[in-house]
């Protein structure tokens, strides 16, 4: 599947305030957006004093033929109304759409809701197209669309090279990914008396002049056939995040076989990835720290995944490849609140001593002893230690969460992009029994009844194989918490309804007989830090002129090119400049917030407030008959605790900024107009929680084994049973170096072949139907092979 708009939070060059803004073409006095980062895309909007369901709205994006540019209603794609427009030849073709996820959105049609172009202002040139538009309905407020008593809004943006399949209805199908650029913006709402007069201008267009299969679903692949290979291992993992590269390499280390399969493709330069910079063509876009607020419009967009619920990264390293390199080292009430006897605190803090021995996380990245651009850190260190707060260092001391603020802690090390790619995966490549394989996505664990054989994979090109696990081998999911319920669900483990939607589909996933699905609460318990945006005029000019802007880091100066080179300077940071915590007791417990702060442009300061551990708002995912994830309930804000909360922390922010001499509001607003607009931390985790029985809840026990199985463990972000005080990468990274622990514990089961060098007969590669897999897979199973050669670590990365 394809996908379309966004729930990004970090992309930092595409938050700002919106201007007024008069449109020679119509006469229509917009407020408007520009997105400085690159793509060129513009967006504005017109409404009446008193805002109903309707509003104006205009795209503008640079054309030159093939594309298109949309909005979404809501910083979120999923649910929302999206308004998307390209060229159709000379012509402008647009219309509304809408997504159950982050997958390819497909034409809403409800007849309430009527799109009428104002021809004035929907034309292409020589360079652009421009689309302005009636939208009548469109304004339902909720998941759809901003509200109407809302003014200050954020949206989603998205713009791509690719046309949809068919450019001339306005019902098409086929929106690729938004490989331009895509990003959330604000946008202050100005009612105009002339409103009426602009909107007269609109006329309604025919209905689609072609009509489109309403899914383009054919059912070819049911037959599909799949390969057995001749290799069988003691372990295989599906997913190489930071989980699965973690508990692999561990794995690899006990000297038994391992097999790591990952759906994308290689990010690092020294793993071989080749998404280069412009201005150094040994380091690609992943590698270079400051590059991670700006990788949405960067030239590689494919490291997104295109088949999930929200936002996530599908490319060898998973998230830690796209993510803003925030390592906040877990506190000890993270664990200890929710999380199961064995997964205390003083249960995990060894496992994190290994993590952090090997991946320590730095407040000092530049290694020349610097920070750069720090005119954010000043202005707001200033305003929080007059508020009483004081500094501490986040990675020496997690466990201060209350009234603190520290430089940022990252994932960076030797000034390039840290984590797991590098800091254990060149360990496993330097194991004989370790093998990798890219660009290969695990469908579905096989199972006999309790027992794994193996697993069906899918590479680039659609083949199919059979890998099995030797006698006593163990299958280990580790695809994420976006990804790791279809897996389960395709093999037949989670709600029923669910399993159903696979029978019923397309996909050509074989599921076990109804007898044996193993119905576990896949897909429930999805939880996920809201984002909340404050924005500040640093009101001491000398200071403010300090901040670095957007095309400093995206083109960046000679000076800075070279200070790179020596790990050091501006693009050896992220984007954080500042990061915050505190808590509140209330009525329903004790919820943290952190604070991430930068300065998007000269003058301001950006605040993003995160509700986190102890929030009490959960969602669930589920699958679609395309084999996309989808959220079936949004995991977001759902509690009037939360809510309370929410308001009670930006109230008291707001009220110290009134006060302040260092900081002022950007414009004036309070924590009940703020708390509806939210966007999503891409922080998810607990889609196959981990509990200590099989209670109703849980979908793994304390050892990471799925419940009713024998072999089948799940070790990424799905098995948290609570949400952590900061970003989540750092605690799926302990937690899974303690799943290894425990994992290695129970041993590799008896009649094993003890690693993968035994010798043995190879047998060719067996032609199966997935209708008749069983047979073939029990005689490939009596046949174990050397894996093959591993892939050697390369470049200089070699691990300390
Ligand atoms: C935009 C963004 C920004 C973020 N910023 C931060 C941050 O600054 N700090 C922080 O701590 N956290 C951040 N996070 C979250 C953090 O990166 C994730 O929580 C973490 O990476 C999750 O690790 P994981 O191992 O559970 O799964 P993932 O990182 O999702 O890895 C799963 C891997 O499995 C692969 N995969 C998926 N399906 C299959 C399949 N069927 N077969 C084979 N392979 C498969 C994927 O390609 C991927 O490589 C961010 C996330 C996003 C999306
Ligand atoms: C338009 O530009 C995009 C890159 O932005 C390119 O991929 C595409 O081929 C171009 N199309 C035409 C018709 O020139
Ligand atoms: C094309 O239209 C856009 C949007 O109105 C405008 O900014 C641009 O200057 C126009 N270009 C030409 C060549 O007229
Ligand atoms: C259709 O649009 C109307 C008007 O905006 C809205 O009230 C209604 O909820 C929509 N119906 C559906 C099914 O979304
Ligand atoms: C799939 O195979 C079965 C039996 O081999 C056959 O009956 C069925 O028609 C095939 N379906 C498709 C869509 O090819
Ligand atoms: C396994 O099969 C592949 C072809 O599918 C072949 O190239 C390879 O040599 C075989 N490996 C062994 C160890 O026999
Ligand atoms: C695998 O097992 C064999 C026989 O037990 C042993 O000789 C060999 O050293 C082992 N290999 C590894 C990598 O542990
Ligand atoms: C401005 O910056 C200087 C150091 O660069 C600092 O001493 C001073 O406190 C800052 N002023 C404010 C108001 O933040
Ligand atoms: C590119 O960056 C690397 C750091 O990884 C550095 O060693 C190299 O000198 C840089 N090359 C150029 C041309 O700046
Ligand atoms: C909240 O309550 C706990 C005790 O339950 C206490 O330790 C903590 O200091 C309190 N935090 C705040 C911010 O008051
Ligand atoms: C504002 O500052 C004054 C003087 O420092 C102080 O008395 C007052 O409590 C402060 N008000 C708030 C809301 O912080
Ligand atoms: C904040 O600064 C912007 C210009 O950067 C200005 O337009 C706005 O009025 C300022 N807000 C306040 C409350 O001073
Ligand atoms: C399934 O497992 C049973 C033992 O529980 C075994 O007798 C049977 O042969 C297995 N079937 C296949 C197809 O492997």
């Amino acid at each position: 599947m394809r996908s379309f708009a966004t729930s990004l939070a970090f992309v930092a060059g595409a938050y700002a305030q919106s201007k007024a803004s008069a449109d020679v073409n119509t006469g229509i006095t917009f407020q408007a957006y520009s997105d400085t980062a690159g793509s060129g895309f513009s967006f504005g909007a017109a409404v009446p004093t008193t805002i109903g369901s309707d509003f104006i709205g205009q795209i503008v994006a640079p054309n030159n033929g093939s594309g298109y540019a949309g909005v979404a209603l809501t910083p979120l794609m999923a649910n929302s109304l999206l308004v998307i427009a390209w060229a159709n030849g000379k012509d402008v073709v647009g219309s509304t759409y809408t997504a159950s996820g982050y997958t390819s959105p497909t034409h809403y049609s409800n007849a309430s809701v009527l799109i009428e172009p104002i021809a004035k202002g929907t034309f292409t040139n020589g360079t652009h197209l421009s689309y302005t538009f009636l939208c009548k309905g469109c304004v339902q407020g909720g998941i759809t669309s901003f509200s109407s008593s809302a003014k200050d809004i954020t949206m989603g943006f998205a713009m791509s090279s690719t046309t949809p399949t068919n450019p001339t209805s306005v019902e098409s199908a086929g929106f690729t990914f938004h490989n331009i650029g895509f990003g959330n913006f604000g946008l202050t709402l100005a009612g105009s008396a002339d409103y009426p007069k602009w909107a007269s201008m609109a006329t309604a267009v025919s209905a689609s002049p072609i009509s489109v299969p309403a899914s383009d679903l054919t059912c070819s692949t049911r037959n599909v056939t799949a390969t057995v290979s001749n290799s069988t291992y003691d372990y295989i993992i599906a997913g190489a995040g930071p989980a699965g590269i973690i508990v692999a390499q561990r794995m690899a280390e006990s000297g038994k076989s391992v097999l790591l399969l990952e759906g994308g493709k290689a990010s690092t330069f020294a793993q071989g990835g080749r998404s280069t910079v412009s201005w150094n063509d040994t380091v690609t876009q992943y590698d270079v720290p400051s590059m991670a607020y700006y990788l949405s419009t960067a030239s590689d967009t494919s490291e997104y995944c295109t088949d999930t619920a929200s936002q996530a990264g599908c490319i060898l390293g998973g998230s830690t490849m796209v993510n803003a390199l925030m390592f906040v080292r877990p506190q000890a009430a993270d664990f200890n609140d929710k999380w199961p006897t064995g997964w205390k605190w003083d249960d995990v803090a060894a496992s994190a001593a290994k993590l952090y021995e090997r991946n320590p996380g730095t407040t000092l990245a530049s290694r020349d002893g610097q920070r750069y651009d720090q005119g954010a850190f000043t202005a707001m260190s200033s305003f929080l230690k007059t508020m009483g707060w004081s500094q501490v260092d986040a990675i020496e001391s997690p466990n201060e969460k209350t009234n603190v603020y520290s430089f940022p802690a990252w994932d960076i090390q030797k000034g390039l992009r840290a984590g797991p790619v590098t800091s254990y995966l060149p360990l496993a490549q330097a194991a004989s029994n370790f093998k990798l394989t890219l660009n290969t996505k695990v469908l579905r664990a096989i199972r006999n009844g309790s027992a794994i054989t193996g697993v069906e994979t899918q590479d680039s090109t659609g083949a199919r194989q059979i890998i099995n696990v030797n006698a006593g081998g163990k299958v280990i999911l580790a695809a994420g918490t976006m990804s790791t319920p279809r897996i389960l669900i395709n093999s037949g483990i989670g709600p029923k309804a669910q399993i159903d939607i696979v029978s019923a589909s397309c996909t050509g996933i074989k599921l076990p007989a109804e007898a044996d699905y193993i119905n576990l609460p896949v897909g429930e318990n999805l939880r996920d830090h809201p984002v909340f945006t404050l924005t500040f005029n640093i009101t001491d000019n000398s200071n403010a002129s300090t901040s670095m802007v957007a095309s400093q880091f995206t083109n960046p100066s000679t000076t800075d090119i070279d200070l790179f080179a020596k790990a050091s300077g501006p693009l050896a940071q992220s984007g954080q400049r500042l990061n915050f915590w505190t808590s509140l007791n209330g009525t329903s417990g004790t919820r943290f917030f952190q604070g991430t702060v930068n300065s998007p442009s000269a003058g301001l300061v950006r605040a993003k407030i995160y509700l986190t551990h102890g929030s009490t708002s959960s969602g669930s995912l589920g699958v679609t008959s395309t084999g996309s994830t989808k959220f079936i309930t949004e995991p977001l804000m759902n509690t009037d605790e939360d809510k309370a909360a929410v308001v009670q922390f930006l109230d008291s922010m707001i009220n110290s900024a009134k006060n302040s001499s260092v900081l002022s509001l950007a414009s004036p607003t309070t924590g009940s107009k703020l708390v509806s607009s939210f966007t999503s931390g891409s922080h998810f985790i607990g889609t196959a929680m981990m509990g200590a029985s099989n209670d109703g809840k849980s979908v793994v026990d304390t050892d990471t084994k799925v419940f009713g199985t024998d072999n089948l463990f799940v070790v990424d972000g799905s098995i948290h049973p609570d949400l952590p005080t900061g970003n989540t990468q750092a605690i799926i990274m302990v937690a899974a170096e303690h799943a290894a622990a425990k994992i290695l514990a129970l041993g590799s089961g008896s009649g094993s072949l003890s690693n993968g060098t035994s010798t043995a007969t190879n047998s060719p590669s067996v032609p199966v139907k997935i209708g008749s897999a069983s047979a073939s897979v029990s005689a490939a199973q009596a046949t174990s092979a050397v894996p093959a050669a591993p892939t050697p670590a390369k470049g200089d990365d070699a691990c300390a």
